[in-house]
């Protein structure tokens, strides 16, 4: 799919091993509708030719600030005003160095300087580089100054050691180009997602709980962070990595869940209830563990309702916000989740059929039905981030609508 078709990159390229990469990178931007225009520090020459990254590209190669023939067919300033996005990749420590000492000493640096078109910035380097204070004060500038920092990634490094400094692959890369310039629906809106199960405590030791994994929610607090909107995540106790971008508020029993949620609801234009809530919790919670008794085979727990969440939120008068409901349903699918919309004054729900293996409850994947009250959208089995992003799209088409 041509998802950069028309969009002009200017690649810079500085002097790391990591250079190498830049051609299957310019193929991957080229492939998808890009044009690309390679730069490369006299460094970068020595790890890949210019006549590659030529070849490559489809252009010939910018590499120097005082080459007349070069200024008379592209000048610096002009190829400075040409991007719609400079990507430095591989960004060594020593051009970002000189980045954020404002210094014009090449013509890479120079373009940076001369450029308003947004930077992105892929760090490549040893590790105890990257760790370095001086570094990492100069990629601090440089991200204040509004450039976006890509990567790096962590893993084993050219040189042997094995930690943070490796440019991020290629095609993480052209995602990354292609989230930037891909329409942004929920700019400018807020979003609350409940993600993961909730823990209802019986004694210090034990709990009633649930399979949620946190995977769909976290799923949709990413897809709507990438569609432009401001996230809060009120996450049930998973193991999941916050997605960049969000902001992440944890949570353990669904009364605490209740609280967070009451808390920010009315601040934020969306609500999503993905998040697996308990209906009942014991009544009490026991001050010690509970002993094992010799004169009884079993034990009762007394339970006591949980407040609903979503219907709570959906029930404010002043300040509500849009909400969207879960429904986990194991027949009857459509009945069920119409019936929640209904009842608990949802503007849409979407239904899964947990009882199908390989969707649900702690899968990779999930199929949905959204709803609402006079129509609905099936989204077939797919990754939970395709279908997260498919649900966030409809929640725009709402809310525009
Ligand atoms: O976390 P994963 O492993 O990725 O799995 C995803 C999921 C299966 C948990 C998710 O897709 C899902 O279906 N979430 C809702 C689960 C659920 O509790 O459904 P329900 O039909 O019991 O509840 C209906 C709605 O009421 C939900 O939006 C739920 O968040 C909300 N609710 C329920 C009870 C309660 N006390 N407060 C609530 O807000």
């Amino acid at each position: 799919m041509q998802t950069l078709a028309g969009k002009k990159i200017l690649l810079g390229i500085s002097g790391g091993i990591a250079a190498y990469k830049c051609a299957e990178l310019t193929r991957r931007l080229i492939e998808r509708g890009a044009q690309v225009q390679v730069v490369m520090t006299n460094a970068a020459k020595e790890f890949i030719t210019p006549l590659t990254m030529q070849a490559v590209s489809g252009r010939p190669v910018s590499d120097s600030l005082l080459d007349p023939a070069a200024e008379a067919s592209m000048g610096h300033i002009e190829l400075a005003k040409w991007a719609d996005l400079v990507l430095l990749a591989p960004a060594t420590a020593d051009l970002i160095a000189r980045m954020s000492a404002g210094m014009g000493n090449d013509l890479l640096t120079t373009l940076v300087l001369a450029t308003d078109s947004p930077i992105a910035v892929s760090p490549a380097m040893n590790q105890q580089m990257y760790r370095n204070i001086a570094t990492q004060e100069n990629i601090a500038t440089l991200e204040r100054r509004g450039m976006h920092i890509w990567g790096p990634a962590a893993g084993e490094q050219a040189c042997g050691d094995v930690g943070p400094g490796r440019m991020l692959e290629p095609m993480q890369l052209v995602e990354l180009c292609e989230q930037f310039f891909a329409d942004k629906p929920l700019k400018g809106q807020s979003v609350v997602i409940t993600a993961g199960p909730t823990r209802e405590a019986i004694d210090p030791v034990r709990y009633i709980s649930n399979h949620s994994s946190g995977k769909m929610g976290f799923a949709l607090a990413e897809a709507a962070n990438k569609l432009g909107a401001k996230v809060t995540l009120i996450a049930g106790p998973v193991s999941l990595a916050t997605p960049a971008g969000v902001e992440r508020i944890d949570v353990d029993s669904a009364q605490s869940m209740y609280d967070a949620a009451m808390q920010h609801a009315t601040t934020n234009d969306v609500f999503i209830g993905c998040a697996a809530v308990a209906d009942y919790r014991p009544a009490t919670v026991a001050e010690q563990k509970i002993k094992k008794t010799d004169d009884s085979d079993q034990m009762t727990i007394s339970m006591v309702k949980n407040p609903d969440i979503i219907a709570s939120v959906a029930a404010l008068t002043e300040n509500r916000p849009f909400t969207v409901g879960f429904a986990a349903e194991t027949q009857d699918v459509e009945t069920y989740a119409r019936g929640k919309l209904v009842k608990k004054k949802l503007d849409l729900i979407c239904a899964n059929d947990v009882s199908v293996e390989g969707q649900g409850f702690n899968s990779n994947d999930n199929a949905i039905t959204v709803y609402w009250h006079d129509g609905k959208q099936s989204l077939t089995l797919a990754s939970k981030q395709q279908i997260a992003h498919q649900i966030i799209m409809t929640v725009a088409e709402k809310l525009d609508a």
